[in-house]
């Protein structure tokens, strides 16, 4: 067992921790404000090989491991949780999706302009009625031959309104149920295709989230990834995945709450002394530490899980339930520890607070990892 990162990863890890505080530090909290999309930093992200982490070069891609995905979230996090979700569902659900079950033809096609950033993917499964409930799919997809015709509405779509690719899941034939359904690679302007308003958000409003609506939408059967009835497990195979990368992003959000939070508590004074010297504090700081240790260990083991070619369906879940729940409390810790300050924007605690929120219900609710967790835990 090696708890030590090598040097190729130290190098990654300070690369993403220079970009994000010379890049995404100084216009986050406007971004935030105005709920306006990073096109540029967008653009930076693909340009240093953040956009495509695990893709093979030849398409593009950085190579890299998962353990360097893990790295560079978690840095990206610390600052600006709303890149980081770009740069998350991007790798993650569409590059990896792409890459691991598409076809020759659609990774020449897709995959190579995802990877490198200059198109953006979007991943779309939830809907009005099927958020956690997955197979309850009521987007359509009917067979026509040599294309499907695609009918529906889709939900809380990251990246919705900036995306050139979208992954679409659809119901193929309802009598099969889980095995009815399919994943098709949708394309931007594709006829009937419609984005709806952009939502207004508690957090991540950096990201841009959309409804999307599809009339009548034809598409290519080359467009469908896998073998018919391949849809639905191909979203959970993918949606592991994406949970390393939501709880990498958890972890960073924590992991950025409570350096600030730090750092205040060694500089304000209160009683004649810096707070961090008041039990009070510093046994939260000792709290602070310790669970984001935690957090990180089970981040890292479901990468390291993937990386070696392990099943990481249980350990990402844990990983997200755990990172999840320790940034949410400890995001509202470190806005305590700042008192009065804590409640205003330029001491960014606040904003790490409401983006916490979300990593405990996107990519699956905590409540959906208890599900995996005990399902595996039971099976095995
Ligand atoms: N790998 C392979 N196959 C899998 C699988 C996996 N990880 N998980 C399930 N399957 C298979 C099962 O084996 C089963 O196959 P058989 O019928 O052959 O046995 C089939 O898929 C159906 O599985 P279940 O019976 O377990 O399905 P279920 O209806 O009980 O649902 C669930 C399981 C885990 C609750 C699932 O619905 C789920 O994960 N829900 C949450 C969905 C989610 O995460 N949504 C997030 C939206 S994406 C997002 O947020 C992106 C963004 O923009 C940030």
């Amino acid at each position: 067992m090696n708890f030590s990162l090598s040097e190729e990863h130290l190098m990654i890890r300070d690369a993403a921790r220079e970009f994000a505080q010379t890049e995404l530090l100084p216009g986050v909290i406007e971004r935030d404000n105005k709920q306006e999309f990073p096109n540029e930093l967008v653009r930076k992200m693909g340009d240093l090989g953040f956009m495509g982490i695990m893709v093979d070069p030849k398409y593009g891609g950085s190579g890299m491991d998962a353990i360097s995905y893990v790295l560079i979230m978690e840095e990206l996090s610390k600052i600006d949780a709303s890149a980081s979700v770009i740069v998350s569902v991007n790798n993650s659900l569409v590059c990896y999706g792409l890459e691991a079950y598409g076809t020759e033809a659609q990774k020449e096609k897709y995959l190579t302009k995802l990877a490198t950033g200059e198109n953006i993917g979007a991943f779309c499964l939830s809907e009005p009625e099927a958020g956690s409930d997955a197979t309850s799919q009521k987007t359509t997809a009917i067979d026509q031959g040599d294309h499907y015709i695609i009918n529906g509405t889709k939900n809380w779509i990251t990246s919705g309104g900036r995306a050139d690719v979208f992954l679409v899941i659809a119901q193929t034939d309802r009598d099969k149920g889980s095995h009815g359904i399919n994943a098709f690679i949708v394309e931007k302007g594709m006829e009937g295709f419609h984005v709806g308003p952009k939502e207004d958000k508690l957090g991540i409003r950096g990201s841009d989230t959309h409804t999307l609506q599809f009339n009548d939408v034809k598409v290519p059967k080359e467009n469908r990834i896998g073998d018919d009835g391949f849809g639905f497990r191909f979203a959970m195979k993918t949606l592991s995945g994406g949970r390393i990368g939501i709880a990498s992003q958890a972890l960073g959000i924590a992991q950025g709450a409570y350096e600030l939070a730090l750092k205040y508590s060694k500089e304000r004074k209160a009683f004649g002394t810096e707070i961090c010297n008041h039990q009070a504090i510093a046994f939260k700081l000792a709290d602070m530490y310790t669970d984001i240790t935690a957090a990180r260990h089970l981040v890292m083991k479901a990468a390291w899980d993937k990386d070696q070619g392990n099943n990481y369906d249980m350990s990402s879940a844990m990983a997200k339930l755990y990172a999840s729940k320790v940034a949410m409390e400890h995001t509202v810790e470190a806005v305590q520890i700042h008192g009065g300050n804590g409640f205003v924007k330029e001491y960014h605690v606040e904003r790490l607070m409401r983006d916490a929120k979300i990593t405990q219900i996107y990519e699956g609710t905590s409540e959906i990892q208890k599900i995996v967790i005990s399902r595996s835990i039971i099976r095995d």
